[in-house]
């Protein structure tokens, strides 16, 4: 049976906490979750980080915190979101940096408006050791540039299709932001045929050269090109759907900013989870589940969700058409890479929100907040989903057709193509 996670029930106390039975184990009913004490309480390691601190300037850091550059207060309030009080106050500050720690990170697609920050935000994460940038044109200069920052990853820079076996041999976190951004007018389903074709490309390779990798896909449309990536995976005979990821951090870092800017909060504090999927009416953000716990008036609800749901289309017409979300998109990408080499790490309480296989509804792939581990995905929390407000059930209900017809549209593409050798 799959690795389980379950919540003490006794500690579960504060408002957006969750008990035994709130998280899912891959594959596992609710119901049949044992009782236990969660890992995290029992996890020790003490060490310190003889090495850089994220933006800081090189010097002998006790490392206190959970990350890098994502900073201690941040790595907290995530954790705050869903573990409940009486657990954090004895498990702060137990995760630490392994100063052992030595992850390789592939970019494909690194040349690009979201390749470039991503890499360089990638590079100051003390986890890795090596970061390889893949691109079919205009990667070296990049390389070049990021490789002068002396932080430890070693930058290593690959081109064009025969390069990307290379780029992908022993790595462990794959991110792909390869394709085509959405442009002024065009919809995320316009997008389809070309970033289809080159995520298609893409995954046979990690499939061939890097298969228990973890995968983290950026290029849109994410509804589909994650059911994508799991059927290519699927026909390589490497499928594992708790390390294939769509990375929809970015709906949970709007969500977070745009509620505190809102409610005036400290924008660290604010945790929104954001299910459903990654487009338009797809993009759910639970306001009642917000924590710290927050009260808005249904026109505040109203107005929140729908400038959620089109934050991408904000960016995009104050850039006057030269792009769309690529900086913003960057950190949470990073976010959600530091979050993954925390989990390969044996943090165990790194917790997020992303498009994965998911039995929480009927539609096979869904969004929620996931607990992330050495494995990938080995819980989710369901009670995200229970007690919800009439207009985020009614908005759950309005979106599962349109979910379901993108996945459905991503499995019939990718089953019609033939799978290279
Ligand atoms: N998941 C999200 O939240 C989110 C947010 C914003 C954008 N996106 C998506 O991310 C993708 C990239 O956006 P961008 O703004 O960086 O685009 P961009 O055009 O600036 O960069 C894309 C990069 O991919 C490269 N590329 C194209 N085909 C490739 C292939 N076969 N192999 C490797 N690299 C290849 C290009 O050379 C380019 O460097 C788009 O699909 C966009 O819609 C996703």
């Amino acid at each position: 049976m799959d690795e389980l996670l379950c919540i003490d029930k006794m500690a579960a106390t504060s408002a957006a906490s969750f008990s035994a039975g709130s998280t899912v184990a891959f594959g596992t009913k609710a119901s049949q979750l044992p009782q236990s004490k969660p890992s995290a309480l029992r996890f020790k390691s003490q060490k310190s980080l003889a090495t850089f601190s994220g933006l800081k300037a090189a010097t002998f850091v006790k490392c206190v915190s959970e990350s890098s550059f994502l900073g201690k207060e941040s790595s907290a309030a995530l954790r705050g979101s869903v573990v409940p009080k009486a657990q954090k106050s004895s498990q702060k500050s137990q995760y630490h940096v392994n100063p052992l720690a030595s992850y390789k990170v592939a970019i494909l697609g690194a040349a690009g408006g979201i390749g470039q920050p991503l890499a360089l935000l990638v590079k100051m994460s003390p986890l890795v050791s090596a970061l390889h940038l893949y691109d079919i044109a205009n990667v070296k200069g990049v390389a070049a540039d990021i490789s002068h920052c002396n932080t430890p990853a070693q930058v290593l820079d690959f081109t064009g299709a025969s390069e990307l076996p290379n780029s992908l041999k022993g790595v462990d976190v794959v991110v792909i932001p390869a394709g085509v951004p959405r442009k002024p007018g065009m919809t995320r389903d316009d997008l389809f045929n070309i970033n289809a074709s080159i995520v298609k490309n893409l995954v046979e390779a990690v499939a061939d050269n890097c298969p228990d990798a973890f995968i983290h896909i950026i290029s849109n449309p994410v509804n589909s090109t994650v059911p994508i990536a799991a059927e290519i995976l699927k026909k390589k005979g490497v499928y594992d759907p708790k390390k294939l990821f769509g990375v929809t951090t970015l709906d949970v870092v709007r969500a977070n900013t745009f509620v505190a800017q809102k409610k005036n909060l400290k924008l660290i504090d604010v945790d929104v989870p954001v299910v459903g999927g990654h487009a338009g009416i797809t993009i759910l953000p639970l306001l009642s589940k917000t924590n710290p716990s927050v009260s808005f008036t249904d026109e505040e609800v109203q107005e929140l969700t729908v400038r959620i749901q089109n934050a991408g289309t904000e960016v995009g017409e104050e850039r006057a058409g030269a792009g769309s979300a690529t900086l913003s998109m960057a950190y949470a990408a990073a976010r959600f890479v530091e979050s993954s080499l925390r989990a390969l790490d044996g943090d165990a309480d790194v917790y997020e929100c992303s498009y994965v296989q998911s039995d929480l509804t009927e539609l096979p792939f869904f969004a929620s907040r996931v607990k992330l581990g050495r494995k990938g995905v080995e819980a989710f929390i369901s009670s995200d989903l229970q007690g919800l407000t009439t207009f985020e059930q009614e908005a759950l209900e309005a979106l599962k057709p349109e979910l379901k017809a993108s996945i459905e549209k991503g499995i019939a593409s990718a089953q019609k193509q033939p799978v290279g050798a």
